[in-house]
C-alpha cells in the first residue's frame, strides 16, 4: 500500500443524526454498495442508470468495481463510504485517477447519498473528507492530483450547488446527452475543481 488509510471518523448531521465516515474495502462492502447504488438508481434522481443496467449480485458488483480500479491501495484510488449506526452503508464518494502519465494528476469523482439520508449534510461531510484525502495525497515520486472532474445532470440542483460551493466550476456542457424517463432530453454539465500546489504558491494547478 503506497497510500496512507483514512482515519475513520464520525460526523454529527442534521436531525441529530451522526455517520461514521471510513475507507471502502472490497470485496467486504459489495453488498452494502450495491444495496446503496440500487436505492439511489430507483429513487430515479441525479443517475444515468436504470434498474436493470445494474449487476444482479454483490460479487458481480464487487468483481466490477475491483476491475474498473476501485480496490487500488497505490494512491490511484479514492473510496470512502458512510454508514449510520445499525443500518450499515447509506452514502459512498470515490475519487478515481486517470492512468496515462500526462494526466496521472487528473481525477474523476463520483457520490451517492441514499435517498433516506440526503439533504442532511452527508455530502457535504463525505466530499469535504474525501478532497481532504485526496489534498494530503503524495505519490512517491513526489506527484499528486491536481485537477477533480466531474459530470453532473442539469437537472441536479442540489448536486450542482454543493459542488460549486466546494470550489468547483462549470466547464461546458454536453447538450441533451441524458434522456430522461419523461422522453425530453437533458444537458449534462462539466465541472473541474483545481488543487493549488502548496508548494508553490503562485501556480494556479
Ligand atoms: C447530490 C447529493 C450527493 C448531495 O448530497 P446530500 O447529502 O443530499 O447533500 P447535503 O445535505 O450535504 O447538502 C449539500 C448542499 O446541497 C445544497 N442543497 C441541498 N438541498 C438542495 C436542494 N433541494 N436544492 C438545491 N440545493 C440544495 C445546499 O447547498 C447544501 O449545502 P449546505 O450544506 O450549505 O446546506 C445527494 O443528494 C445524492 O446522492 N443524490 C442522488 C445521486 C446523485 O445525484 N449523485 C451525484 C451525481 S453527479
Amino acid at each position: 500500500m503506497s497510500f496512507t488509510p483514512l482515519t475513520p471518523s464520525h460526523v454529527p448531521l442534521r436531525g441529530g443524526r451522526r455517520a461514521l465516515l471510513r475507507m471502502a474495502t472490497y470485496p467486504a462492502d459489495s453488498a452494502g454498495l450495491l444495496d446503496l447504488e440500487r436505492a439511489i438508481v430507483k429513487a430515479r434522481q441525479g443517475i444515468v442508470k436504470y434498474p436493470d443496467e445494474l449487476p444482479d449480485d454483490p460479487t458481480t458488483y464487487g468483481d466490477l468495481q475491483i476491475r474498473a480500479g476501485m480496490a487500488a491501495t497505490d494512491g490511484s484510488a479514492f473510496c470512502m463510504v458512510a454508514e449510520e449506526e445499525g443500518r450499515g452503508i447509506v452514502a459512498e464518494a470515490s475519487i478515481l485517477r486517470l492512468t496515462l502519465r500526462m494526466v496521472r494528476h487528473v481525477a474523476v469523482l463520483g457520490i451517492g447519498v441514499h435517498p433516506d439520508a440526503q439533504g442532511i449534510g452527508l455530502g457535504r461531510a463525505l466530499l469535504e473528507a474525501l478532497l481532504g484525502w485526496v489534498r494530503d495525497h503524495r505519490d512517491a515520486d513526489g506527484g499528486r492530483i491536481r485537477r477533480v472532474e466531474l459530470h453532473v445532470r442539469a437537472d441536479n440542483p442540489r448536486a450542482v450547488a454543493l459542488y460549486r460551493s466546494l470550489g468547483f466550476q462549470e466547464e461546458g456542457s454536453r447538450r441533451g446527452l441524458i434522456r430522461r424517463d419523461d422522453g425530453n432530453f437533458v444537458d449534462d454539465i462539466g465541472m473541474g475543481l483545481l488543487l493549488p500546489d502548496p508548494d508553490e504558491p503562485s501556480a494556479s494547478a
